[in-house]
């Protein structure tokens, strides 16, 4: 593994020092509803302000187009200060003299939070003028966001390139764990990938089919899979548009000598709501009217049963709408099959992605994974073997 500067290269006392964090929380209510990302950088947080740094924290929230209030970073400012048991300052822009004049006023140890970078374009652009001017309020630049490190943005990547740059003590465990578990894996390596955000993994899945030995989908994606094998879904959420992509990626793991696993059997509902009437179904039998919830039991056998074959599970995404009894049913037991087995040495498993943090500590069995990421996209691209703009501008030169 590559080396990258960490904390402990940098001379921080008395530094402005900007920290970029991956605040992208769940909200419900105006309330964060998982805190494991806040969780995650108070380390960083910490050991910065307690070695006489100002910390600086850069994030962003949502895919906002412009600036509005529901992609404010302030609602996050209770949990943060709550988690950390310090007082955090919001300054409701992230470059300009607003920030200079509180970054100024500041004393050392202390913690700022600056409103989302995506309510300017050039962060996501990677525009040099707006790095330049995220950079005019700090000395130095510590990125502790591996969960945005897929993105060559201005706070994720830009800015490690004109400020001295260090990985942040997450992405450090992040980067460790995961090359750990990830770099030259035990075969055979089973992927689970579910969720809804269908399209943006059926590009990512493509990949994927040439790394691991089989592939279990899951979830809303499943069902564009199983569209395309001619599977009536019913009012299910499916990319209809997307089956075409679907059935490359089809060839694309036949060729590859992989195996795809999707769901045989399903739980199907009119309603989506908790505990509505439902069926248990053979997924070729959902109704016009209906929509597949969660996978089925047989379904769920199906994937324990590739268990005790493989030494390796990478999984992102659950299998259901967990978050919705009785539909959280396939992950919990699919979840608690995996961590039995990775807790007794029989394969590594790890897991990523916020909906799955959510999924295996619902499933109450994060702390038997072998490692549990809250990266999305970036794990994916991680477990792909794609190098991560934001990764790559912290090594060492
Ligand atoms: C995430 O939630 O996966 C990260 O924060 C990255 O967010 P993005 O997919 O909007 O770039
Ligand atoms: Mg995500």
């Amino acid at each position: 593994m590559p080396a990258f500067r960490t904390l402990d290269d940098a001379d921080l006392a008395g530094k402005r020092v900007l920290v970029r964090v991956d605040l992208n929380v769940p909200m419900e209510d105006g309330k964060v509803s998982d805190a494991t990302r806040i969780e995650r950088v108070l380390p960083t947080i910490r050991e910065i302000s307690e070695k006489g740094g100002k910390v600086v924290l850069l994030a962003h929230f949502g895919r906002p187009k412009g600036r509005d209030d529901k992609n404010s970073l302030r609602q996050v400012v209770p949990a943060l200060a709550h988690a950390l048991g310090q007082p955090v300052t919001f300054v409701d822009d992230c470059i300009g003299e607003d920030v200079a004049r509180a970054v100024a006023a500041a004393k050392n140890g202390e913690v700022l939070l600056l409103e989302n970078t995506r309510f300017h374009v050039g962060d996501e652009k990677n525009d040099p003028e707006f790095v330049r001017a995220l950079a005019a309020n700090g000395d130095l630049y510590v990125n502790d966001a591996f969960s945005a490190a897929h993105r060559a943005h201005a706070s994720t990547e830009g800015l490690a390139h004109v400020l001295p740059a260090y990985a942040g003590r997450t992405m450090q465990a992040e980067l460790e764990a995961l090359s750990a578990g990830l770099d030259s894996p035990a075969r055979p390596v089973l992927a689970i990938v579910g969720g809804a955000k269908v399209s943006t993994k059926l590009e990512l899945l493509g990949n994927l089919v040439k790394k691991v030995d089989i592939l279990a989908i899951g979830g809303g994606m499943a069902n564009t899979f199983l569209a395309a094998r001619g599977v009536n879904v019913g009012k299910s959420l499916c990319e209809h548009d997307l089956v075409a992509i679907a059935r490359e990626i089809e060839e694309k793991a036949k060729a590859a000598g992989c195996e795809i696993l999707l769901p045989v059997d399903a739980l199907a509902a009119r309603e989506f709501k908790a505990h509505p009437g439902y069926r248990v179904v053979p997924v070729g039998e959902v109704a016009d009217d209906e929509m597949i919830l969660d996978a089925g039991p047989l379904s769920v056998a199906e994937v324990v049963l590739r268990l005790d074959k493989v030494k390796t599970v990478v999984w992102n995404g659950p299998f259901g709408a967990f978050e919705l009894p009785p539909f959280d049913t396939a992950t919990v037991t699919v979840a608690k099959a995996v961590a039995q087995r990775a807790k007794t040495g029989r394969l590594v498993a790890v897991a990523g992605g916020g909906d799955t943090v959510a999924a295996m500590n619902h499933a109450g069995v994060a702390d038997d994974l072998t490692y549990v990421s809250t990266a999305g996209g970036a794990f994916l691209e991680w477990m792909e073997g794609k190098p991560l703009p934001g990764v790559e501008a912290l090594r060492k030169g």
